[in-house]
């Protein structure tokens, strides 16, 4: 017999139940037990440690909604529940809040405890993210300069033309004043004014969006979340890329249920829709015949909204599918491309509680997102 087949007596001064409480309390990681309402039952001293409880004594017998974080959406507890009350387990990413106040980010993995087959309660292990937030909210921020250096072209053709309507139109208004003798109709005039209007409005809406895009969030990692739809996070994200995108033949054609909200950030969403716009708009460069995106939405299933984003650019090699999602990974000219957009656009959508994944068929790319909706009004959950 090959030596290390051997088996030894083990030598610990503890019976078996003293040392699994041993290594219960003294775990690295931090390791909380409910009941089946997520009622404390047991934490461990990590689990004190990373969300700042000074006893076990003070955290028993709440549930723990007590370490729940206004800035994680609901979604993600409401896909939590719906996993974990199926009998699976449930992994992902979110904020919780420790005692006192602070943020705590972690990979939670949760998963049924089981006593003759019925689930008794759940036994959650939260990772210290905290190292790696602050590494992916730099990235994320580099990643928004380069989204607005890209838009630094869209941007002077989206200001240039409501601006030279608008220099039309008010010179127009002007003559009436101070040429008396020149012909005018007051419809016209005022189609003139309103048309001065329309150009300011959609003028200001660009700046405000530029700004948006440029401001550096920060305390609670970037998230403020708000109810939007997918239609407005579109047209949002078309402010740059329209003029970028029409000038180069591409024509968009949209297919949205209507009535869908989505609980999310919008800037990182529209980053989403920004990033896979522009990979199109790189991918169809050089190409002749139809160039065509299309974007469809459905609620195939309830609280879920599919998206498909589907160019005709040619598609993406077998071999490089896998690759594309990955950080750096670009086929792009240095300086044309950083790689980033659609790994950070995958940790935008998986925060979200959402799925990304990308298949080639037919000369052309198509993207399925997966994103939990929700309610117009947000009238909040509870499980
Ligand atoms: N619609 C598409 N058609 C063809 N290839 C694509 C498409 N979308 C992405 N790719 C490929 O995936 C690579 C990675 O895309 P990603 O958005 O992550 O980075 P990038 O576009 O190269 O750089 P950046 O987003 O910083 O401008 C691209 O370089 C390209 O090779
Ligand atoms: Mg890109």
């Amino acid at each position: 017999m090959a030596p290390d087949m051997i088996k030894h007596k083990p030598d610990i001064p503890v019976d078996t139940a003293t040392l699994l409480d041993r290594a219960f309390t003294q775990a690295d990681y931090a390791i909380n037990i409910t009941d089946k309402k997520g009622v404390l039952i047991k934490v461990n001293q990590a689990y004190l440690d990373l969300y700042k409880f000074s006893s076990e004594a003070e955290v028993l017998g709440m549930t723990q909604k007590v370490i729940r974080s206004p800035h994680t959406p609901l979604a993600i507890y409401k896909d939590m529940w719906s996993t974990i009350l199926s009998g699976t387990t449930w992994r992902g990413n979110l904020n919780n809040i420790a005692r006192d106040g602070s943020e705590v980010f972690v990979h939670l993995t949760i998963s049924p405890v089981r006593e003759k087959g019925e689930i008794i309660g759940y036994m959650g292990f939260s990772l210290d993210r905290a190292q790696q937030v602050l590494l992916e909210k730099e990235l994320f921020h580099a990643n928004k300069l380069v989204v607005l250096a890209t838009m630094g072209a869209g941007l002077a053709h989206e200001l240039n033309n409501p601006l030279a309507s608008i220099l039309l139109d008010a010179e127009y208004l002007r003559d009436i004043f101070v040429m008396p003798e020149k012909a005018f109709d007051w419809p016209t005039a005022g189609s003139a004014a309103q048309s001065v209007i329309n150009g300011v409005e959609r003028m200001k809406k660009v700046l405000e969006h530029l700004l948006m895009y440029s401001r550096k969030e920060g305390g609670s990692g970037g998230q403020k979340y708000s109810t939007l739809t997918l239609a407005q996070l579109i047209d949002d994200s078309f402010l740059f890329l329209d003029r970028q995108l029409r000038s180069r033949g591409i024509t968009i054609e949209l297919d949205l249920e209507s009535n869908v909200y989505l609980q999310g950030n919008r800037t990182q969403l529209e980053s989403v829709v920004h990033n896979l716009l522009s990979n199109s708009r790189d991918a169809f460069d050089g190409k002749k015949g139809d160039k065509i995106i299309s974007i469809g939405a459905r609620r195939n299933q309830p609280g879920k909204l599919e998206i498909e984003y589907r160019d005709n650019a040619g598609g993406i090699p077998e071999q490089l599918l896998e690759k594309v999602f990955e950080p750096f990974f670009t086929t792009k000219k240095e300086m044309e491309g950083t790689g980033l957009g659609l790994a950070i656009s995958r940790k935008i959508i998986i925060e979200h509680g959402g799925t990304i994944a990308c298949e080639s068929k037919n000369g052309g790319t198509i993207f399925h997102i997966v994103l939990p909706t929700t309610q117009p009004e947000n009238p909040g959950f509870s499980e």
